[in-house]
């Protein structure tokens, strides 16, 4: 299959990504997260498409994108008032909601689970085409199975060109990192995955939100969770993955004792200076976090290299969005992390 390279400008792209949707093909769709996978959500055929081109597997829901915070009705019932005012406040924007799901969604899309995962997302062209396909686009990020997922349209042709019919470019996506996830079909509400809405503005509106044990720790692969996704490995280039905890100058030091050929740094742009003839890829700037989520995973793609077998890889601290920049790093290191001594 030849995989075309279609832009949001255009409006005849959008029309012809919409189309291929219709038809059940696969588009690799831009959103303000990552890219996404799209196929129609409620076409039990494209779903399966996903789930061979990602190599991912069947017991991995999916997310259903919506154009309009109001067609969650349409997806899901007993909808409590609570998820309206999170609709009301944070979507369109990367926040999804688990809730339980209505009969007429093919079981392959909520791997047979009783709740679905849905997402009102901000990028304007992704919701015209949403309307335009006239269905709910099922979308995954846009990666391999196991592998970053992606930022860019370059990215998802790297890992998806042959296996999908289209990939819309809407350029880097903004915030970089997944949606927040919260279940709402339990007795409290619950974190599944912390992304670009944070647990405090959850609270915000929510009062009390669990933190669900996936975000938080190691999950073995034959425990139960709530979302499934959770418990595989992820976001991880081949290399070892350490985080390295402390002051700028003492995590600098560190690494400089235990370096050898083949291992790599992930900094703050402000360290830069402090690895020196080291191989150092920045992946944004400590002083604005933003940046450090919307260049994380092209960071751990770029670290993807055979030679590379350790990647000391510094982390930022604090709540916000830089609590899922912890979450993914962490993920991608396997929860390893030193705590370097102060100099
Ligand atoms: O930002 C995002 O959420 C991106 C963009 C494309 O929208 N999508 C995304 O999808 O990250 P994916 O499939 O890579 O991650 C979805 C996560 C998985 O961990 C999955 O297990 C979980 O959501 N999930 C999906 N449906 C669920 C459900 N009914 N209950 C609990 N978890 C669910
Ligand atoms: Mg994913």
């Amino acid at each position: 299959m030849k995989t075309v390279m279609l832009s949001v400008e255009k409006e005849a792209d959008l029309q012809l990504a919409a189309e291929l949707i219709r038809k059940g093909e696969l588009v690799g769709i831009p959103t303000e997260t990552v890219y996404g996978l799209g196929a129609n959500g409620l076409d039990e055929n494209a779903v399966r498409k996903i789930f061979a081109a990602k190599g991912r597997p069947a017991d991995n829901p999916l997310i259903l994108h919506i154009a309009r915070p109001e067609q969650l009705e349409e997806l899901c019932r007993d909808i409590p008032e609570k998820a309206w005012r999170l609709a009301e406040r944070f979507w369109p924007g990367p926040l999804t909601m688990v809730l339980p799901v209505k009969p007429h969604i093919p079981k392959v899309t909520t791997a047979n689970l009783d709740t679905l995962a849905v997402r009102c997302p901000k990028t304007e062209a992704t919701r015209r085409l949403i309307e335009l396909a006239g269905v709910p686009i099922a979308a995954p990020s846009a990666n391999l199975s196991g592998k970053p997922s992606t930022t860019t349209a370059r990215h998802v042709l790297k890992d998806m060109d042959g296996r999908i019919a289209a990939i819309l470019d809407g350029g880097p996506c903004q915030v970089g990192v997944e949606s927040t996830i919260v279940d709402l079909t339990g007795e409290k509400p619950r974190l599944l995955r912390p992304g670009g809405i944070s647990p405090e503005e959850l609270k915000e509106i929510l009062g009390e939100l669990l933190i669900d044990k996936a975000v938080l720790a190691q999950i073995s692969h034959d425990e139960v969770v709530r979302a499934p996704g959770m418990k595989y490995k992820h976001y991880a280039p081949q290399a070892q993955v350490l985080i390295v905890k402390g002051s700028s100058a003492a995590a600098a030091a560190y690494v400089r004792e235990n370096w050898s050929e083949g291992c790599a740094v992930m900094c703050f742009e402000e360290e830069l200076p402090l690895y020196e003839g080291l191989s150092a890829l920045a992946y944004g700037k400590a002083a604005d976090v933003t940046t450090l989520s919307a260049g994380l995973f092209a960071a751990l793609r770029e670290l993807d290299r055979e030679q590379i077998h350790t990647v000391y890889a510094r982390c930022p601290e604090g709540g916000g969005v830089a609590y899922a920049v912890q979450n993914r790093l962490k993920k991608a290191a396997g929860f390893r992390e030193i705590e370097v001594k102060e100099l």
